[in-house]
């Protein structure tokens, strides 16, 4: 089935503001994916579960307070963490679904005002996705889904912000897909959006890091 060991795993990247259905859609494309038979494994940023991403957790939750610069640093940390077994996986043949990644990181920060070069910097050298799956959705909408929790970035101004930051950070790697279908279109659009990536890497394509 082209599930050789030879051949490297995808990663595919779920992007989208708060609300936008990212997690729902990647735990759906996980089963798929293991339905026929793929080695693939769930990640999300950030990684709670580490001492960095008690941090961040606790910061999210108002529980501390960090300078603007600290926190974007710390998400970054948390992403380089998991680098070096990013890589292990994918190299072994590995498809990783990754929840959010450099993207919200400069998303976010930037749409506090920091710079859209310094956001980006700390990202350097991390892997760069095979894919990038932005869930699409007015601010509006989202809010109006409700659900909005007690986190610090769970608002209406802050997220049209977010929203505008994401514009700016499309590239190559990144497929737009309407988050207001229906649940299941969104989910056949995602199927065929990974399967084709997953083939691509299969045949070759390779490892890249960012921003490239
Ligand atoms: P997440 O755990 O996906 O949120 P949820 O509570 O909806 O499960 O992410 C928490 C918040 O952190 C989310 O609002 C986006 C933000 N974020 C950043 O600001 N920078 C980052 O690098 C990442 C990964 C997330």
């Amino acid at each position: 089935s082209g599930c050789n060991s030879e051949s490297r795993g995808a990663l595919v990247v779920l992007e989208g503001l708060d609300r936008s259905g990212k997690t729902s859609q990647s735990s759906r494309l996980l089963k798929y994916l293991e339905g026929l038979g793929h080695s693939v494994e769930l990640w999300r940023f950030p990684d709670r579960s580490t001492n960095v991403g008690q941090m961040i957790s606790s910061y999210l939750s108002n529980k501390s307070q960090l300078d603007d610069h600290t926190i974007h640093l710390l998400f970054s940390a948390n992403r380089w963490e998991k680098r070096s077994l990013m890589e292990t996986k994918l190299k072994t043949g590995t498809t990783l679904i990754v929840d959010r990644y450099s993207y919200s990181g400069v998303a976010f920060s930037s749409a506090k005002g920091l710079g859209d070069e310094w956001c980006k910097a700390p990202e350097i050298g991390l892997l760069a996705p095979d894919l990038v799956l932005y869930l699409d959705i007015q601010p509006e909408k989202a809010a109006e889904r409700g659900g909005y929790g007690d986190e610090k970035y769970e608002q209406l101004e802050f997220q049209r912000k977010v929203a505008q930051c994401y514009q700016v950070l499309h590239d190559a790697s990144w497929k737009i897909v309407d988050a207001c279908q229906p649940i299941e279109d969104i989910e056949k659009q995602l199927q065929e959006l990974v399967l084709e990536c997953i083939m691509a890497c299969q045949k070759g394509k390779p490892l890249a890091n960012l921003w490239s």
